[in-house]
């Protein structure tokens, strides 16, 4: 066996909150439209505080809850969508805050499949440089930033928050993956970033770059489109990275997916064929969160005793990209 522990872990989640009540206010929508359909009660937004800023304190809490010292951190992965900067990276304002400097720090774009594709990045670190001793991995998101509060189809979706855990090696731990990408659903989920506009630019005609939505820099979801991929890739990635260490999905203690839409969740273990039990939620009071949300509701659950030490779990992201992925590992 070849494995990680988590030997610490932390989140931080802006005060303010922002109910279903609340959004009904501003666009043409209602708390019992969107409980149904999604299984969203309120989530929090950020009342101005950067991305960076909820990342740190997220990865302070894992830090101290590991109760290592930040020098001993060789490497931070940090997953966002929704950074402040184009550059430097989420990932290096998080080690200046934390007092980690000399780390390796990187930042990944896998949107909601990130902190499942950084958790599986950790592993292969730890598991090839043996000078590694600690890695953290940190997701923060604000998808307030890049949500359009008058497209009621998206603005009732999306929350503020970060998490982080801090990863060790552990060889005593069993531990797979299953990750994939299907770049032809690129045009599903988006949101746009810069274009070169430069006093030498002479055709100042868009380029049919093959995505919709071409002047907004909001999200765009083809929301039907994303549902039916993750109600595929959800049991998928389960099944997949379950077999890959020959255990059965109903051998898991617990499942930590994505926290999109409770109606994913739902058809995913109908389709796996076991019971909503098993599935952790907290996306009544979170939202979704893009690559927070795993690591938010991993740290609800530790927090609630739903995940206890020894137990078996599988984290499983599906987003943006399109992304996709599942791991299995032992808390
Ligand atoms: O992180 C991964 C990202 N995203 C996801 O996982 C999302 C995947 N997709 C979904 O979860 C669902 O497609 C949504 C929750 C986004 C939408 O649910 P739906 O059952 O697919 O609704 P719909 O888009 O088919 O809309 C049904 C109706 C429409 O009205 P008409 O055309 O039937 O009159 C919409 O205009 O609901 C209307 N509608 C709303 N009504 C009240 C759409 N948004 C709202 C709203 N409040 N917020």
């Amino acid at each position: 066996m070849n494995g990680v522990n988590i030997v610490g872990i932390g989140k931080y989640v802006p005060d303010l909150v922002v109910t279903n009540d609340m959004l009904s206010e501003i666009v043409d929508t209602n708390d019992e439209w969107i409980t149904t359909r999604t299984g969203i009660k309120s989530r929090h937004i950020t009342n101005g505080e950067p991305t960076f800023c909820l990342g740190a304190k997220a990865a302070k809490a894992a830090i101290e809850n590991a109760g290592v010292d930040p020098k001993n951190i060789g490497l931070i992965i940090a997953t966002t969508i929704t950074n402040d900067f184009t550059t430097p990276s989420v990932a290096c304002l998080i080690q200046r805050e934390i007092g980690a400097v000399g780390s390796m720090a990187i930042d990944i774009n896998c949107a909601c499949a990130g902190f499942v594709y950084a958790f599986d990045m950790a592993k292969r670190y730890l598991e090839t440089d043996k000078n590694l001793k600690y890695v953290l991995v940190v997701s923060a998101e604000e998808l307030s930033k890049i949500t359009d509060y008058t497209d009621r189809s998206t603005c009732v979706l999306f929350g503020d928050g970060a998490a982080a855990v801090v990863l060790e090696r552990d060889e005593s731990k069993i531990f797979s993956s299953y990750l994939g990408a299907d770049g032809t659903g690129a045009e599903y989920l988006l949101a746009r970033s810069y274009h070169s506009e430069t006093p030498f630019t002479t055709n100042h005609e868009r380029f049919d770059d093959k995505m919709p939505d071409g002047n907004s820099r909001f999200l765009f979801q083809n929301g039907k489109e994303v549902y039916k991929f993750a109600t595929k890739t959800l049991p998928l990635a389960v099944e997949e990275s379950c077999s890959k260490i020959g255990i059965t999905p109903e051998e898991l203690d617990i499942i930590i997916p994505h926290q999109a839409n409770v109606r994913i969740i739902e058809t995913a273990a109908k389709n796996l064929g076991i019971s909503m039990d098993k599935f952790y939620l907290n996306l009544d009071s979170h939202g979704n969160t893009s690559s927070a949300s795993i690591p938010l509701a991993l740290c609800d659950a530790v927090k609630d005793r739903s995940l206890k030490r020894g137990d078996k779990a599988c984290i499983v992201g599906f987003g943006a990209g399109l992304t996709y992925g599942g791991v299995v590992f032992e808390f």
